[in-house]
């Protein structure tokens, strides 16, 4: 049987005047991982937050924190993520200069690391490091905002590195991020994702509808 598909839900969709208990409250409902949109107004179109944030979190939750940054230069940046508690850190290629010198960086640093493929990066951007990444991110809208619709033309994509990852023999977790909804779902699922980002569907209609909003996102419900 594959493994459980894990839920990392997005905490740009939460009441960002409330983000510590929205923490707790979504891992209560059965969160795997908390997901971390890091935005830089430059990178992508929009500004989130910073390494203070995510270091006041940190103490509201035992889960990993899976931080997803669209910050470029990234380099800079790394090290104050990782002592604001991020357990595993995402990159874009774009974000340089040099990918493999970031993720030996974090990996030096102790964490885990993941890349992130835009749209319209190609699965060939993450093939030379396919060796020495822990994830790889399909983003399945443009990076930016929450909200958008799922792109359903990254669904090959997703298969395509399912089957590298498998040809591998590498434990890398095959993550999707944008437009994920109960309809969506099982469709990356099939394509063969095995971590799921959620921010609108995940922290739709307060915290009482958070467990029944992530069971719905494995299929459970
Ligand atoms: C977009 C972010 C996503 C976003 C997903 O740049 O990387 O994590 O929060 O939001 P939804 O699930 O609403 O598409
Ligand atoms: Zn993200």
């Amino acid at each position: 049987m594959p493994p459980r598909v894990r839920i990392a839900p997005s905490l740009l969709a939460a009441d960002q005047a409330r983000l510590g208990e929205e923490t707790a409250a979504i891992a209560a409902a059965g969160a795997d991982l908390i997901h971390l949109d890091i935005m830089d107004g430059h990178f992508v179109p929009n500004l989130t937050i910073g390494p203070g944030v995510v270091r006041a979190l940190r103490r509201h939750t035992a889960l990993p924190f899976d931080v997803h940054l669209m910050i470029a230069p990234v380099d800079p940046f790394v090290a104050a993520f990782i002592e604001a508690g991020a357990d595993l850190v995402t990159v874009h290629p774009e974000a340089g200069p040099h990918l493999h010198r970031t993720l030996a960086l974090i990996h030096g640093l102790g964490r885990r690391a993941g890349v992130a493929l835009n749209p319209g990066t190609s699965v060939s951007a993450v093939e030379p490091v396919l060796g020495m990444v822990d994830l790889v991110l399909v983003m399945t809208v443009n990076p930016g905002f929450g909200g958008q619709s799922f792109l359903a033309d990254q669904l090959d994509k997703v298969t395509e590195l399912r089957r590298r990852i498998d040809r591998s023999g590498r434990r890398i977790a095959l993550e999707v991020d944008g437009g994920i909804t109960p309809e969506t779902a099982p469709q990356v699922i099939a394509a063969g994702a095995d971590v799921l980002v959620a921010g609108t569907a995940a922290f739709a209609g307060g915290a009482a509808a958070y467990a029944g909003n992530l069971a719905r996102l494995r299929g459970d419900d």
